[in-house]
């Protein structure tokens, strides 16, 4: 390891987060210079998340995503990242026909890309795909609460999920078929708070307050890209849009009047 270069996270790591009470930082990211600067300013993980449809590909669910397409955003991202753990979503029928069709998507990601783990959205429908990925020696992120997969059925795309019992036996299946770790989807804080203090797996909460071990955010979301997207739990920490938005402007004008390119733009 060349020096000064921060230890890789593992997936170890992750479970020794939670024994030790370390929260867990992590961003989604779909690209190579976004992915290493996220990677540069220490996120502890990142997720190519299958809202690469959304905010990638402007489509108003996740649901077209294809494995190629995910695949190939995954590569470009891990190449980028040097330390972060990075986890890649299986996109929708991907994994849910079958846990073989399981193992051999997810194998094709962990082959294909240098990623470290994939994420797949459920709990106890999903017991068995997990226990066979893991079996298979991969890692297994889960996701309960909002299923952005399950639009169809749901009717629409953020319904906060209350049932506390359901959303507790599906955590426990997740952990109890070896998934590493588990995202949680907008759900109330205190049925959050009791899943992360039941399980020994880390809880990685996504609108689902802040007593989660983790929290991963969309990194067009809280970078500001969308002005219009502010659901409750979203806190931006920048707002790119007005930024990028001015110096367009700017740009266009300048091209439009002259200004650029001046002579300290220009070659002799
Ligand atoms: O696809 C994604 O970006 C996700 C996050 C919202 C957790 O699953």
């Amino acid at each position: 390891m060349p020096a000064n270069r921060a230890p890789a996270v593992t997936v170890p790591d992750f479970l020794r987060a939670k024994e030790e009470g370390r929260r867990l930082s992590m961003l989604t990211a779909y690209e190579f210079q976004w992915a290493a600067l996220f990677d540069q300013a220490g996120v502890d993980g990142i997720l190519v998340g299958d809202t690469l449809g959304m905010v990638v590909q402007g489509k108003a669910t996740t649901l077209p995503v294809t494995l190629d397409e995910m695949i190939y955003h995954a590569e470009i991202v891990a190449r980028a990242v040097k330390r972060a753990l990075v986890v890649v979503d299986l996109p929708f029928l991907s994994y849910q026909a079958s846990p073989r069709q399981a193992v051999e998507n997810a194998g094709r990601v962990l082959k294909e890309t240098q990623a470290a783990a994939v994420k797949l959205e459920g709990g106890r429908n999903q017991a068995r795909t997990i226990q066979r990925l893991s079996d298979a020696d991969i890692p297994v992120m889960a996701h309960v609460g909002m299923k952005p997969q399950s639009v169809r059925k749901l009717g629409r795309m953020a319904i906060v999920q209350r049932d506390e019992e359901q959303l507790l036996a599906d955590a426990r299946a997740a952990q109890e078929s070896g998934a590493f770790s588990i995202v949680l989807e907008l759900i109330p804080q205190q049925i959050a708070a009791r899943i992360t203090e039941e399980l020994t797996i880390p809880t990685i909460g996504i609108g689902a307050g802040p007593h989660c071990d983790g929290q991963v955010l969309v990194s067009h979301d809280m970078l500001g890209l969308n002005p219009s997207f502010q659901p409750r739990f979203l806190k931006k920490y920048a707002q790119l849009y007005d930024v990028a938005r001015s110096a367009v402007e700017q740009y266009v004008a300048e091209v439009h009047n002259g200004a650029f390119p001046d002579a300290s733009h220009s070659h002799d």
